[in-house]
């Protein structure tokens, strides 16, 4: 629908390929608005004009999914980490949304795991490549929009965002946005980084990032970044990883035991973008539990399930 007026919206095609709408128009009847549809992706959101925040957070995290495209096979499981109680059945005959998809790798799991339909919004450039990996999967579908504004009613069965809703302006105000499209009895998911245990990235990491790297160019900040990357990797390989193999409990009181055991089955490719993916961002609020508890009473949600994921992030699952 339109995300102006809420009107329907009327589709008019000027290039297809197979099933794929490549080239057309998606036009408001009630408020005239028109929406390209460009390269296989409907533009609900016009870069040049969000806000000056919004959009360099989009800029960078644009470049950073059209540089590290990448797949691993290890991104379901750390996927279903970040959802968890969701199992991949879950997903079978949903229709589903997913706010800020980024490459793309979760919305290809989401169709590969049955997903009636699944809807990848994000507000980046990222989505040139989210629609290159999902471009096979008749039930994966792309769209370029921001999360405040979402060109979709209220149809969803279950919506899910993982990683995005803390680099928001109003991280409150993008769940809500994203619950709003849920209709009565599904289920959401979302998964941020949490303020607990995580002292010392606000205190010393956070200013760094938001006076050096966010601000560099992104090609630049991709050599910095592996002089941390690699640091990162030599001590997830060398230390966390044996020490949390070899059964003797001593790794449990290394620094930050949890995440960076979880890193340590990741490649460098991975562990390189992780890194990136920390120091490119402009925004990213470290956002205690009870705060995010706040945003599960706001939205309604039911039987609401909070969990701790590495000692570091917040996942929470709940019923609209
Ligand atoms: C850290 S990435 C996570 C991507 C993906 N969820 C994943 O885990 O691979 C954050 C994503 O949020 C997107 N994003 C940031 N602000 C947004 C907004 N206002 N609306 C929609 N997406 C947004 C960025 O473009 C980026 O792709
Ligand atoms: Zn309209």
């Amino acid at each position: 629908m339109c995300p102006s007026c809420e009107g329907t919206l009327d589709l008019s095609i000027s290039k297809s390929e197979d099933a794929e709408i490549m080239e057309g128009e998606l036009r408001c009847a009630s408020c005239a608005s028109s929406f390209p549809i460009t390269r296989g992706i409907p533009r609900f959101a016009k870069l040049e004009n969000v806000e000056t925040d919004k959009r360099a957070t989009a800029d960078n995290f644009g470049w950073q999914w059209q540089h590290f495209t990448q797949e691993d096979a290890k991104y379901a499981g750390q996927f279903l980490g970040w959802i968890t109680p969701v199992k991949p059945e879950f997903f079978r005959d949903k229709v589903v949304l997913e706010g800020g998809c980024g490459k793309g790798r979760h919305t290809m799991l989401a169709a590969q795991w049955g997903a009636r339909e699944i809807i990848g919004i994000d507000l980046s450039v990222a989505v040139e490549t989210a629609f290159a990996a999902t471009r096979s999967s008749p039930n994966a579908h792309i769209i370029q929009a921001d999360i405040y504004h979402l060109p979709l009613a209220r149809k969803f069965d279950y919506a899910f965002s993982v990683g995005v809703l803390h680099h928001l302006p109003n991280p409150r105000g993008g769940f809500l946005s994203l619950a709003s499209k849920v209709k009565a009895g599904g289920r959401i998911s979302a998964w941020i980084y949490g303020a607990e245990n995580n002292e010392w990235i606000t205190r010393f990491v956070n200013p760094v990032r938001e006076q050096i790297t966010s601000q560099m160019n992104q090609r630049a900040l991709l050599q910095l970044s592996k002089i941390p990357a690699a640091c990162l990797f030599l001590a997830t390989k060398l230390i966390y990883r044996p020490l949390n193999r070899n059964g003797s409990g001593f790794a449990k009181h290394l620094f930050y035991n949890d995440y960076m055991n979880s890193l340590s089955t990741f490649g460098w490719r991975e562990q390189h973008t992780i890194v990136f993916d920390h120091l490119v961002a402009p925004t990213a609020f470290y956002i205690p539990r009870e705060e995010f508890e706040t945003w599960w009473r706001d939205a309604g949600a039911k039987d609401v399930v909070i969990s701790w994921h590495n000692k570091n992030s917040w996942c929470g699952f709940g019923i609209l």
